[in-house]
């Protein structure tokens, strides 16, 4: 099953899903100036900038055409930031993968890993989903805990996380393309 990739940010959640040897065949973004893309010179990539689109759907539907056109089959959300709207989704039903830095249902939202500091819990963690139209709602698919430490900043908490991430999206992708 070929797979493709969006992306927001840094991309260490790509980095993980190229170095397990998944076959990531496309990438695309809603940032041109995503440093995520600069890792993945031997794709096709392609940016989908809101600004550039009448609406959010527009946006959606035009990025999930490419990524159709590129083969893909299933979609990773590897630290993408944007809600995706049914007009993408609808083009990938059940197939489309999002990793978060909590147990969700708890703590959904960009600003998780602040959230979770803020309300003093003991055990954050990561969960990988199905995406529905929710935001951070949808079937889990794996999900592991990360206690917190005492003097957790943002910074270090969110790096524990992220090495946690880096093993459990990989994971669940290959138990998705297994199961299919
Ligand atoms: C990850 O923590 C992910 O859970 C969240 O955004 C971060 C992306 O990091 N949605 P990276 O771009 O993969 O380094």
């Amino acid at each position: 099953m070929t797979i493709g990739v969006l992306v927001s940010g840094t991309g260490t959640n790509l980095q993980a899903l190229l170095d397990a040897g998944l076959p990531v065949r496309a990438v695309a973004s809603n940032r041109r100036d995503a440093p995520a893309l600069e890792r993945v010179p031997h794709l096709p990539t392609a940016a989908f900038e809101l600004d550039d689109y009448g609406s959010r759907a527009e946006r959606d539907a035009a990025m999930a055409a490419w990524l159709e056109a590129q083969g893909v089959e299933l979609v990773v959300l590897a630290g993408y930031m944007h809600i995706l709207t049914p007009a993408f989704l609808e083009r990938f039903p059940e197939r489309v993968l999002n990793v978060h830095p909590s147990l969700l249902p708890d703590f959904p939202g960009a600003h998780a890993v602040a959230d979770q500091l803020a309300a003093g819990v003991a055990q954050s963690g990561v969960t990988v989903h199905i995406v529905d139209d929710g935001v951070d709602t949808g079937p889990i698919v794996l999900q592991e805990r990360v206690p917190v430490l005492d003097g957790d900043t943002v910074e270090t908490l969110h790096a524990r996380i992220k090495d946690v991430e880096h093993r459990l999206l990989p994971a669940a992708v290959e138990e998705l393309l297994c199961a299919r």
